[in-house]
């Protein structure tokens, strides 16, 4: 890593000046709680130790540049008029915060930035909204803004939103901006309160094995699944108007109204309901160090992403069910959107080689594809590069 973050400041060096701040935004983990966050539901999301890294500084001017290290890719833009999207793609993700920045009171004036990074794009392992919280928090410590937390993480959800035009939820941009080290994050994303639990258990290591499927589905599929939650809401507010989201419906309730819905907009809201209610109990598990519990907790979430709420795909069914079979393994899932990316699975730190290994050979013998595994480390959010990574130059 320290090789990157040297190419990043030398490369801002070559192109912009000396002075500079050095960012460290990380990807993140979602231990469980799948597509509970637009339901205003809980989640329970930590940040890791694969991160964006970004040299950036005002230039006192009304232009930004950007450096994108990894795409070798330049973008330069006015931004003393009105913010308009980009074709290239990655710049929208810096210029939805400069255009949300500004709409929330924030002037934002001219800045050069130099990114790259090691959190594989397009893995469920919330890649854009590391860029975006980056940008933000960058940006706010060159200008001396105090943003809270929350607020931080509301802006750049809304950049995603508005300006990159993916509608996602609150998680992946409040578990980058806020994470800890050593601890996973149980928010609530209605309240957007929070809470940290202990994730540093010596003896356990969260692996993520990587599918490399990629699909454009995802997106366009996500928001159908945001609708038919939405359809689902208002067909319940029929029998009780206080339901104000998915998170308001006990099980029970939607049990004695399966009748009188839709199949398929009824399976989505079951998974929802019974997904945040995992969440909870995964917490109580957590905290009774009960990892058993916990690891059966994901393979039940697996089960209704797969089957209920339908965002899965065959590479990521083959590897959890493969996982039943390996030791040392308390659970497994898949993590994100869905139709890719990633599962996450919770090892034993002994058996975390042997389980590379197996995982790796069987899924070949059973899809003929390759995987990439990551171990990864519950790590801290965003902030700026600690002296201790900036060892030697
Ligand atoms: C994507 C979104 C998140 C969340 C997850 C599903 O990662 O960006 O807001 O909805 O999918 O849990």
């Amino acid at each position: 890593m320290e090789q990157l973050i040297q190419r990043i400041k030398q490369e801002f060096e070559d192109r912009f000046g000396e002075e500079y701040n050095l960012i460290k935004s990380p990807g993140r983990v979602n231990l469980i709680g799948e597509h509970t966050d637009y339901n205003d539901g809980f989640v329970l999301p930590a940040a890791v130790d694969k991160a964006i890294y970004l040299a950036i500084n005002v230039n006192g001017t009304n232009t930004c540049r950007f450096y994108a290290i990894d795409k070798e890719e330049e973008f330069e833009t006015d931004i003393s008029d009105s913010i308009e999207k980009s074709g290239q793609g990655w710049p929208n993700y810096l210029l939805g915060v400069v255009d949300q920045l500004n709409k929330s009171g924030y002037d934002v004036s001219g800045f050069d930035c130099v990114f790259g990074g090691n959190v594989p794009i397009g893995a469920g392992m919330s890649s854009s909204a590391a860029l975006e919280g980056g940008v933000l928090f960058g940006l706010a410590k060159l200008h001396g803004w105090e943003v809270p937390p929350v607020e931080m993480a509301k802006i750049a959800q809304k950049a995603e939103n508005e300006f990159v035009g993916v509608q996602c939820g609150i998680m992946d941009q409040f578990a980058s901006l806020n994470g800890k080290e050593g601890y996973a994050l149980k928010l609530d994303c209605r309240t957007l309160d929070y809470e940290y639990f202990p994730f540093n258990r010596d003896d356990l290591q969260i692996v993520l094995c990587d599918t490399q499927v990629r699909r454009e589905l995802a997106s366009s599929e996500y928001n159908v699944r945001r609708k038919q939650c939405e359809q689902g809401i208002e067909t319940l507010q029929q029998w009780d108007s206080d339901i104000a989201s998915l998170r308001d419906v006990e099980l029970r309730f939607l049990l004695s109204h399966e009748e009188d819905m839709d199949p398929i907009i009824f399976k989505r809201c079951k998974f929802v309901v019974e997904e945040n209610k995992r969440v909870v109990q995964a917490c109580e598990d957590l905290h009774k160090g009960d990892l058993k519990s916990f690891g059966q907790r994901m393979y039940q979430s697996h089960a209704g992403l797969q089957l209920e709420y339908e965002v899965s795909c065959e590479e990521l069914n083959v590897l959890v069910s493969i996982t039943r079979d390996l030791e040392g393994v308390f659970g497994a899932r898949m993590m994100g959107g869905g139709f890719g990316g990633c599962t996450i699975n919770l090892v034993q730190e002994e058996h975390v080689e042997s389980f590379a290994d197996q995982i790796k050979e069987q899924y070949h013998k059973q899809l003929g594809k390759e995987i990439k595994i990551y171990q990864t480390k519950v790590s801290a959010g965003t902030d700026l590069v600690k002296q201790s990574e900036l060892a030697s130059k």
